[in-house]
């Protein structure tokens, strides 16, 4: 399979060279792209030296496309490389089309069948949730979720990093703190606006939030109410969650469903200050959860955190898996 990957020096586009290279992907040549900017520049990937090109303007001379440039760009560009390349595209762009499936492996690798050369990643928040989520909607089913998000700096890409990392530093040394990226300077701060707000009161990301769960899920008559909240840290967004169950659940039961979940790390021993966290869950592929505890407010309700590394499950590691789906015989 030759991969080419769009944005490749992008905060989830170095991502997408790690996580390749940690699955030993069976790749046959990489192509890298991204702005004129960076034309020239030198990536190792296995060993070997790799130049990031200017992205054309026509198809790609590879197989798969992963997309990680923005919506703007692939709204545009998406349609040009599906005549030739299956596309997985990370942005937001093509998400919500009926005919785009919107996959996370885990819950339903079988939406990648019957595609049209272009495969949509979800949100990082929603993939994150969802590996929480749907094992236990399986077992208990989910009526209604209330999630309150800690979401990092790195979901808005390498500057929202930089500017967190460059803003510590000034508040630190009692310079005036810039924001470009976030609503607000970040740190020491948290900052309950995420993506643009829409007519009801809610943001983008937070309504990304339920319409991903409903499509990815498969089931539309499960209520979703989010608040997305941008905290200073580096990686991973961690998530506090409360569901009502249609079926009676107990924390005992959801551990043991959680416990065989793929991609779940349950971390669940507070006596022993084991529970979710940033620091711990960085750079790991499962995403961590605990905190599980029966609802005070819902019969068959439960509360739980979790944190998963958005770079990986929430990106770059979730669109591989799906490019892996591909290389199974049944899903291509
Ligand atoms: P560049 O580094 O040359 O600007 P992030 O999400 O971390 O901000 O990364 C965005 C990625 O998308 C980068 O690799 C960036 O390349 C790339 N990119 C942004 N605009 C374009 C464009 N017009 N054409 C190609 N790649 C782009």
């Amino acid at each position: 399979m030759k991969i080419g990957i769009v944005g490749a020096t992008g905060a989830v586009g170095q991502e997408l060279l790690r996580v390749l290279e940690r699955r030993n992907f069976p790749l046959t040549e990489l192509r890298l792209y991204a702005s004129a900017r960076s034309a020239g520049r030198r990536v190792t990937f296995r060993g070997k030296e790799h130049v990031v090109e200017a992205l054309p303007e026509g198809p790609l001379p590879v197989d798969v496309v992963l997309a990680s440039a923005g919506g703007s760009l692939s709204k545009q560009y998406a349609p040009v490389w599906a005549k030739q390349s299956i596309v997985i595209d990370n942005s937001s762009a093509w998400r919500y089309e009926d005919w785009v499936p919107l996959v996370v492996p885990e819950v339903n690798a079988h939406a990648v069948r019957g595609h049209k050369n272009l495969i949509a990643n979800p949100n990082c928040t929603t993939a994150i949730l969802l590996m929480g989520l749907y094992p236990l909607h399986k077992a208990f089913k989910a009526k209604r979720v209330i999630v309150s998000t800690y979401q990092s700096s790195s979901g808005a890409g390498a500057s929202g990093m930089e500017e967190l990392l460059e803003g510590t530093r000034a508040w630190l040394e009692e310079r005036p703190v810039v924001n470009r990226t976030f609503a607000h300077p970040l740190p020491f701060n948290v900052i309950p606006h995420i993506d643009s707000f829409q007519d009801n009161g809610y943001t983008k990301e937070e309504m990304k939030v339920l319409w991903e769960t409903q499509k990815i899920m498969g089931d539309y008559g499960v209520k979703v109410s989010c608040t997305a909240v941008r905290v200073p840290t580096l990686r991973v967004h961690s998530e506090a969650v409360t569901v009502e169950f249609e079926r009676p659940v107990t924390p005992e039961a959801a551990r043991e469903v959680l416990a065989q979940a793929p991609g779940v790390e349950l971390v669940d021993d507070p006596a022993n200050r084991r529970y979710p966290l940033p620091l711990s869950a960085t750079g790991k592929f499962d995403v961590e959860v605990g905190r599980l505890r029966k609802s005070l407010v819902f019969d068959n309700g439960l509360d739980f955190f979790v944190a998963g590394d958005q770079l990986l499950k929430g990106a770059a590691l979730n669109a591989v898996q799906i490019a892996e789906l591909l290389l199974e015989p049944v899903a291509g």
